[in-house]
Formats: structure tokens, sequence, C-alpha cells
């Protein structure tokens, strides 16, 4: 189900950019069907902006200060997007709440990143809100967006253990390694036309197609603290 030529990704960010930066590795190695055709960021000097332009990717700055509403902030982020063709939006660390314009433009076509298993602590400061909690596994979710906070159906996760004396930033490193496996493989499925689209409770879910190739018989699950067999490798 492979389309001919690359799925155009639209990208945005607002700091770092190490999500981004695996889809554009990813892509330049060609482990996805996929093309960054451009970048927007509402951080002036945010690394990722800088990542863009060394991979020769179109790099937007489109502040929110200079917009007097989301909505009209969107409408020109939408302009933006269609302009570079984009057929695909990922929120990789968009540090804004998008509205129904841009969800409207793009329909089932705008993926965002999570380090949480959602429905698990969605919203800000999620991997401390796992240690707050006492979680043993947290992890990460690539989810369309829908116009909740990190209330859209779920596409991939990671779980990632929590382990004893974990910092919110060494569990936020093990977790950010798993997401940049995510997005890509997100991406990958979306790219493929793997996604498939039903209910359950009134609620949009998106299921991976057969197509895909994915084992559909149960597999062991992850235990956290493992049983003893379990560390010596013995099951
Ligand atoms: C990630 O932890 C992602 O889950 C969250 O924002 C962070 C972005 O990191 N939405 P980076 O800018 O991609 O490094």
């Amino acid at each position: 189900m492979k389309s001919a030529r690359p799925l155009r990704l639209g990208v945005l960010a607002s700091g770092s950019g190490s999500n981004l930066q695996a889809l554009l590795d990813a892509c330049r190695q060609g482990a996805l069907h996929a093309q960054v055709a451009v970048v927007i960021c509402n951080v002036a000097g945010a690394r990722c902006l800088e990542r863009a332009r060394d991979a020769n990717v179109p790099a937007l700055l489109l502040s929110h200060r200079d917009f007097p509403s989301r909505e009209t902030y969107d409408v020109e982020l939408v302009a933006a997007l269609e302009q570079h063709g984009v057929e695909l939006v990922c929120l990789a660390g968009f540090m804004r709440i998008v509205t129904p314009t841009l969800l409207r433009a793009f329909p089932d076509r705008v993926l965002n990143i999570h380090p949480s298993l959602l429905p698990s602590f969605p919203g800000l400061h999620a991997v401390r809100q796992a240690l707050d909690a006492g979680a043993r596994i947290s992890g990460c979710t690539v989810h369309f967006v829908d116009e909740g906070t990190d209330t859209g159906p779920v596409l991939i996760q990671a779980a990632v253990p929590v382990l004893d004396g974990d910092s919110e930033e060494s569990l936020a490193a093990r977790i950010h390694a798993q997401e940049h496996r995510c997005y890509v493989r997100a991406v990958e499925l979306v790219a493929a036309g793997a996604v498939e689209w039903s209910e359950r409770g009134g609620k949009k879910r998106a299921r991976i197609a057969a197509s895909a190739g994915l084992p559909r018989e149960s597999i062991a699950s992850l235990l956290w603290p493992p049983l003893a067999a379990d560390e010596k490798g013995k099951t």
C-alpha cells in the first residue's frame, strides 16, 4: 500500500527537536518513506530550527506572540503547512494547544508524541506525574490529535520501567530514547496506509491494519519489577 512518492510531513516543534531529528534521520536513511517538507517553530532561537536548517529543510519561525488568538495563529499555521504541501502534521514538543482550525484542515492527519502511557498522565510534566504517582512502568505514546488534551486515538506506545532512584531527568532520558523509535514507526504506519479507523464506546480508535503484518497472537507482557526467573532470562 506504499504510495509512490514520499509522504510530506510538517513538523511543529518548540524546543530541542530531538524527535524532529529522529524523523529527519529516518527520512534521510530511507528507513521512512516520507520527507520533512517544513518545520514550524513558535520560539525564536529554538534548537529545532537549527536542526531543520542543517538538514536543508525549510524552517519557519511563527511566534504566537505576533497573533491575537490561538485561532488566528492556527489560520497562519494551516496556510504555511498547505503552502508546503504537507499531508501529515507531526507535533514534536510543540508547546501549544492546537485549535479546530488546524484539525479541520488536517482531519485524522495530526500526530502528537507524549511522554507517558496515555491515558495516564496527560498534560504538562508527564514524567514527574508518573514519578509522583509511584508508577512502576511509564513510557510514551504517539496518538492522533483530537480537540482534547492528549485524548486522541492512540497509535503506538512504548513501555519504559521506572527504576528505583530515577530522577525526572533520568526517566525522561530513557523515555526520550523510546520516543524516537515510536515516532518513526508511527509515521511509517501512516505512510504505509496501515491505519484503520473504528469506534468503541463512542470514541474513535486507530487500529493497525492486518496488512502491516504485526503479530496478532499474544506476546509476553512486560512485568516490572521482573520475577527472579525473568531476571535470569529463564522464561
Ligand atoms: C518530548 O518529550 C515529547 O514527548 C513532548 O515534548 C518533548 C519534545 O522533545 N511532547 P524534543 O524537542 O523532541 O527533544
